[in-house]
C-alpha cells in the first residue's frame, strides 16, 4: 500500500494565516453555461473545510479545459465560484492572477481562514511546461501545498509536481480517497476479482488489459474492442469496428491471460444493426452468426446473464468502458444491465465496485444505477494510468521516503 504525506501531518502544524495551495480539478464538463455535473466541486469541500477551519488562507489552484498557456475567457474559472460557494456556505475571493505582487496583496488582505481561487494555471504558457520558474514564482506566496486532484495527477504540471519542489507538500482527502478505493479493488487477494473492461480500441488500454491479468482473475472484455479479441479468436464480425492490425497483439493478450490464469470473457452473442443511427432495425445474434453486412453494437442478452452470473460468484469489480454504443438507443442496454446488477448486489454488501474512466461515468450515468456502486472515480486518464499500473508523477511527489514511515 502507498504511504502519501497526507493532511493529518500537515494538520499537526500551527495554520494560523499560513498560505496553503491546493491543486483541485474543477475541470468540470459544461454546457451552454451550464455545469453538468458538480461532483468534482463536491468531492473538494472536505479538504478545503479543514484547512479553513485551521486557520489557513486556502489558495485553490486548477485547470479548466486546455488553453495552451493563453487567456481565454471562455475558460475563466470564474464559472465554478457559484458551485463552489453553494457547497461551502462561504464566500470565494477571485484572482485573475497565480502569482505576483497583486496575489500577494489580495492573500494579505484575506481574513484568516478564507478561500481564494485562482485564474485557469493553464493560461500560463509554463504549466503544462512544467516551468521551474513559474513554480518557484506561485510558491513564494505560499507555505504549504496540497494536491487534491488524482485525476490531474497524471500529468506533470506546475500546479501537480512543480510546486512540490518549492514547498512542503502533502495529499488532501479526495485524492487520497480515490487512491484507497481504486487500489482495495485492484488488491482484494481472494481469487475472485474480476476486471470489466470496454470502449472501442485495444490499442488505448494495452497496458490496462496487461496490468488487470496481470493482477485480477477473470477479465470480461466487451464494446468495439471484444471486435478485435473474437476476429483474432477466428469469428466473423461483419463490418463491425475492430483493429485488424492488433490480431497479433490480441493474440499475445489471449495467450497472457492464459499463463496468469487470468480467465478472457468475451461476448456469446450481440446485438447487431445495419448502421450506427439511432432508431435502425436492431437483431440478437448469436457471436458466431454475425452476418457479412452487420455491425456488433452491444452486447446480447446471453452475455449480459452470463456476466450477471459470474458478478454473483466475485467479490470486487473494477470497470472501465462502455459495453456498447451507449450513445444510441438501444445499444447503451448491456452496459446499463450490468450496472444494474452490480447495483444490487452492491447495496446488498456482496461487491465490491469501483468504476471510472470518462465514456463508463457517462455511460453509467444514463441510469441511476451508479449511485450504489461503492465507488464512482471521476478520474479518465488518471484512472486508467493507475489501472496500467503506471506511477502518476503528482502521486510520486508526495510519497513518503523510507525514513519518514
Ligand atoms: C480530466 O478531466 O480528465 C482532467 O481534468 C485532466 O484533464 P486533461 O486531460 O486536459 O489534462
Amino acid at each position: 500500500m502507498i504511504t502519501l504525506r497526507n493532511l493529518d501531518e500537515l494538520l499537526k502544524e500551527n495554520l494560523k494565516d499560513k498560505v496553503v495551495l491546493v491543486r483541485v480539478d474543477l475541470n468540470v464538463p459544461i454546457k451552454d453555461n451550464i455545469i453538468l455535473d458538480e461532483t468534482r466541486v463536491e468531492r473538494i469541500i472536505p479538504t478545503i473545510k479543514e484547512l479553513a477551519m485551521a486557520g489557513c488562507k486556502v489558495c485553490l489552484l486548477s485547470h479548466f479545459g486546455r488553453p495552451d498557456g493563453k487567456n481565454n475567457k471562455q475558460l475563466s474559472l470564474r464559472q465554478v465560484i457559484a458551485p463552489l460557494e453553494k457547497y461551502l456556505k462561504k464566500e470565494i475571493i477571485f484572482s485573475d492572477y497565480c502569482y505576483g505582487d497583486k496575489v500577494k496583496k489580495t492573500i494579505n488582505n484575506a481574513p484568516s481562514g478564507s478561500i481564494i481561487l485562482f485564474e485557469n494555471t493553464r493560461f500560463e504558457d509554463g504549466e503544462k511546461k512544467n516551468d521551474q520558474a513559474l513554480a518557484k514564482n506561485i510558491s513564494k506566496n505560499a507555505n504549504y501545498f496540497v494536491n487534491d486532484a488524482f485525476s490531474v495527477s497524471h500529468r506533470s504540471h506546475v500546479s501537480t509536481t512543480g510546486l512540490s519542489k518549492h514547498l512542503p507538500s502533502y495529499s488532501g482527502r479526495y485524492l487520497d480517497q480515490e487512491m484507497l478505493m481504486i487500489n482495495n479493488a485492484l488488491s482484494l487477494d481472494d481469487g475472485k476479482r474480476l476486471g470489466i473492461i470496454g470502449g472501442s480500441k485495444i490499442s488505448t488500454k494495452l497496458k490496462v488489459l496487461e496490468n488487470l491479468i496481470n493482477n485480477l482473475d477473470k477479465l470480461f472484455v466487451g464494446g468495439g474492442m471484444a471486435n478485435t479479441f473474437l476476429l483474432a479468436k477466428g469469428y466473423k464480425i461483419g463490418k463491425s469496428l475492430c483493429e485488424s492490425s492488433m490480431i497479433n497483439t490480441a493474440n499475445n493478450i489471449l495467450e497472457h491471460a492464459k499463463n496468469k490464469n487470468c480467465e478472457l470473457i468475451l461476448p456469446v452473442d450481440a446485438l447487431i444493426a445495419k448502421d450506427m443511427k439511432k432508431g435502425s432495425l436492431f437483431n440478437e445474434v448469436s457471436i458466431s452468426k454475425v452476418p457479412g453486412d452487420a455491425l456488433i453494437l452491444d452486447i446480447g442478452p446471453k452475455t449480459i446473464s452470463n456476466l450477471n452470473e459470474i458478478l454473483g460468484k466475485v467479490s470486487s469489480v473494477v470497470w472501465c468502458g462502455p459495453l456498447g454504443l451507449f450513445e444510441v438507443n438501444p445499444f447503451q442496454t448491456g452496459t446499463i444491465s450490468v450496472a444494474k446488477e452490480i447495483s444490487r448486489l452492491t447495496k446488498q454488501k456482496a461487491l465490491i465496485s469501483v468504476a471510472g474512466g470518462g465514456d463508463t461515468v457517462a455511460a453509467l450515468s444514463q441510469s441511476s444505477y451508479n449511485k450504489d456502486f461503492t465507488y464512482i472515480s471521476t478520474a479518465g486518464g488518471a484512472f486508467l494510468e493507475l489501472l496500467a499500473g503506471e506511477n502518476l508523477p503528482g502521486i510520486e511527489v508526495l510519497k513518503l521516503d523510507s525514513e519518514e514511515k
